[in-house]
């Protein structure tokens, strides 16, 4: 039997679409083991009631694609899903639960494919690598690319830096989210983002946390997912006004992740007080950096 323990992540990060994501200390855990026949899922916490349990469950095939890679067949499966990471808000869940079948999955058969195989398997389910990333490796995460053409460089987060995430009681699907962003942007926005994202990690490098909360805008995607999450631009304003570095659009949305050194209770506060007006309620949760990534339980 094996436990990995996977942490929720933010992806984008404000400029870094598609290319950059944090981990944080909020966890899912996979338990699976070989039991003889069959498939046995159960699910707790977060999802239940939702996740299939059957082969549709998004575990079950992320551990399939790495048993067909290593040629191993399972005598029977059972997994079982202790949920944190709320499901279809913009926190990694599916990444996470990506990332903790393939590393279930690699354990059972023998531990066979290294950190970086897993990570192009999981990039190749999930369709992106700033959410798996982070969940994989821990820490900020930067890549670009697929298959024998991704690069990416994993960054140390600097002490310090936390986060409130306010996460409202409606779920938001990255598939739609993805449809209200445009295929096409004008130059001006595209050189906004890499100027940003540029900056974002040369603040990350020297824990420049100035630069930090200057640089964390983006002219991509957020203000077209905006119209999807009523509240959040107020939000964004009134998180800043009570000492947010920085606030981004956590993924695709709808959790709203505000950075910050200090004041966390304030603005937890400020952000729901934000989102009434709309009637948008939620709840908010503090976060810090997860440093390790993905880990198997002792
Ligand atoms: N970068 C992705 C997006 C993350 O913003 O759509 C969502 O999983």
């Amino acid at each position: 039997m094996v436990k990995v323990r996977v942490p929720a992540t933010s992806a984008n990060l404000g400029p870094g679409y598609d290319t950059m994501g944090m981990a944080f200390n909020l966890y899912n855990y996979v338990t699976m083991e070989e039991s003889g026949t069959g498939l046995n899922i159960s699910v707790q916490g977060e999802g239940k009631g939702e996740i299939p349990l059957n082969e549709d469950n998004i575990v079950f095939q992320a551990a399939c694609r790495v048993f067909q890679e290593v040629n191993y067949h399972p005598k029977g499966l059972k997994i079982l899903l202790e949920n944190n990471i709320p499901v279809t808000r913009g926190l990694g869940s599916s990444a996470s639960t990506i990332v903790g079948g393939m590393m279930a999955a690699n354990i059972i058969s023998g531990e066979k494919l290294d950190k970086e195989h897993l990570l192009l398997l999981a990039i190749n389910m999930e369709g992106h690598p700033d959410n798996v990333a982070p969940a994989l490796l821990g820490g900020v995460v930067v890549a670009a690319g697929f298959n024998e053409l991704l690069n990416y460089v994993k960054i140390e987060v600097p002490d310090g830096l936390n986060a409130v995430a306010a996460i409202p009681d409606f779920p938001l699907a990255t598939k739609t989210a993805r449809e209200a962003v445009p295929k096409e942007v004008s130059l001006s926005d595209a050189v906004f983002n890499i100027g940003h994202a540029s900056l974002l990690v040369a603040a990350l490098m020297k824990s420049d946390f100035n630069l930090l909360g200057k640089v964390m805008e983006d002219k991509l995607h957020q203000k077209y997912r905006s119209l999807l999450i009523p509240g959040m631009e107020e939000v964004f304003s009134a998180a800043k006004r009570a000492g947010a570095l920085a606030v981004t659009l956590s993924g695709a949305g709808p959790t709203l992740v505000a950075f910050t050194t200090g004041k966390e209770k304030e603005i937890a506060q400020v952000m729901k007080d934000g989102f009434a007006p709309f009637n948008v309620s939620c709840r908010t949760i503090y976060l810090f950096p997860e440093r390790d990534g993905a880990v198997v339980m002792p």
